[in-house]
């Protein structure tokens, strides 16, 4: 059990120090880049998506066009690579799935399309994970 602690503690600490996938807002509080500010909005139309679905209610493109947010500019130019254009497009793709979807078949496309959030994630920007996870519908 205390082994177990450790190394979630040691895990912790190493991934704040991998600075590149670290994305945090407040890195540069005064200067949010265009993509930063879709992704809270898209963060924030999510949160309204998820309460749709566990409502059975529909979730519509009308209300949820997809963001370009793959075309703007980012913060770190770097994560500019074509595994993240290959994660925008799955991603895309789950976006497309959810708002054409039937409402019984809602929930199974909002996971798909939750886990497209955390697939990009994973490799470019790990700082938001907590927040992505807490969007998901258990
Ligand atoms: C193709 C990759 C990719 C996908 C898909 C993606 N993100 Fe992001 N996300 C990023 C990158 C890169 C950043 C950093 C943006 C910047 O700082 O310019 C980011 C930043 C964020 C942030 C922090 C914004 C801030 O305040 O600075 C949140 C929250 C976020 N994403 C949530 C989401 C959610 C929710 C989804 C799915 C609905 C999602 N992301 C899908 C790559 C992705």
């Amino acid at each position: 059990m205390q082994n177990n602690q450790q190394t979630a503690t040691i895990a912790k600490a190493d991934t704040s120090s991998v600075d590149s996938n670290d994305c945090v807002a407040t890195k540069y509080p005064n200067d949010d880049k265009p993509m930063a500010l879709m992704m809270r909005q898209m963060a924030d139309n999510t949160a309204k998506m998820k309460e749709l679905v566990l409502a059975g209610k529909p979730v519509t493109a009308d209300a949820f066009p997809f963001i370009r947010f793959h075309l703007v500019e980012p913060t770190d130019p770097d994560v500019l690579q074509p595994q993240f254009f290959e994660n925008a497009r799955l991603f895309q793709e789950a976006h497309k799935n959810l708002v054409g979807a039937k409402v019984a078949e809602q929930k199974e496309l909002y996971t798909a399309y939750i886990n497209q959030c955390i697939n990009c994630h994973q490799t470019y920007c790990s700082g938001p994970l907590k927040r992505i996870n807490k969007l998901k519908i258990n």
